[in-house]
């Protein structure tokens, strides 16, 4: 519900202020895909080489936020939505701290991505899709989550009984079936110099 006595507060020091003193341009990084397709995995990877670079960033990470921030929000539509929207708010706040904030979230529908990317400013939001075939994704099965949805033993998976609808325009598309986890954070990382990311 929207309180109309409760008002944003400018600060004296801007996100500007805050990135330039870090040398970097603030953005999230939103990943997006499916379970099993690689987003952690790359996302971690691109942090590493960040932090090399001496930029500061932050992670936030599906699963590690639905065991905290985030914690007795279910798979149903509803609760993605809701989570979505309390990421998306969390990731703008880290964007006006000056970091550079990169999320590894399934984040199945198109809408709520729309929606976190009319948070921020045109250019702070790069979407990253991670695009693995599901036959991939199964295939590796990392936590064993696919066998068990096959079996029926998880409602609403990802992939198997509930939808991922897929970017149709992310700035970022890899496709990470086909490259080494080494390329994929090429391409980021490319992407984040050639446009001027890594610089104030
Ligand atoms: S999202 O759809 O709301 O964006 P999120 O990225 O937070 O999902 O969580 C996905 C992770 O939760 C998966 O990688 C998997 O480990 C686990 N998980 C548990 N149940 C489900 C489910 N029904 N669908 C998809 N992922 C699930």
């Amino acid at each position: 519900m929207s309180n109309k006595n409760i008002v944003w507060h400018e600060h004296h020091v801007t996100k500007e202020h805050r990135a330039a003193i870090k040398n970097q341009k603030s953005c999230v990084l939103w990943f997006t895909g499916l379970s099993g397709s690689g987003k952690s995995t790359i996302a971690n990877a691109v942090e590493l080489k960040l932090n090399e670079l001496s930029k500061h960033t932050y992670l936030l990470d599906g699963d590690n936020v639905r065991l905290g921030l985030n914690k007795g929000l279910t798979f149903s539509d509803t609760d993605r939505i809701e989570n979505i929207r309390r990421i998306g708010e969390v990731s703008k706040l880290f964007v006006d701290a000056g970091v550079i904030v990169l999320t590894a979230f399934i984040s199945p529908f198109q809408k709520d991505r729309q929606q976190v990317r009319a948070l921020l400013e045109d250019v702070e939001f790069i979407e990253v899709f991670i695009d693995t075939p599901l036959e991939i994704c199964e295939a590796r099965d990392p936590k064993g989550l696919y066998q068990k949805a096959r079996k029926g033993e998880i409602p609403n998976f990802t992939g198997i009984s509930s939808t991922y609808e897929a970017p149709k325009q992310a700035e970022i598309h890899i496709k990470a079936g086909a490259l080494s986890l080494d390329q994929s954070v090429e391409q980021i990382l490319n992407y984040l110099n050639l446009n001027g990311y890594l610089n104030a």
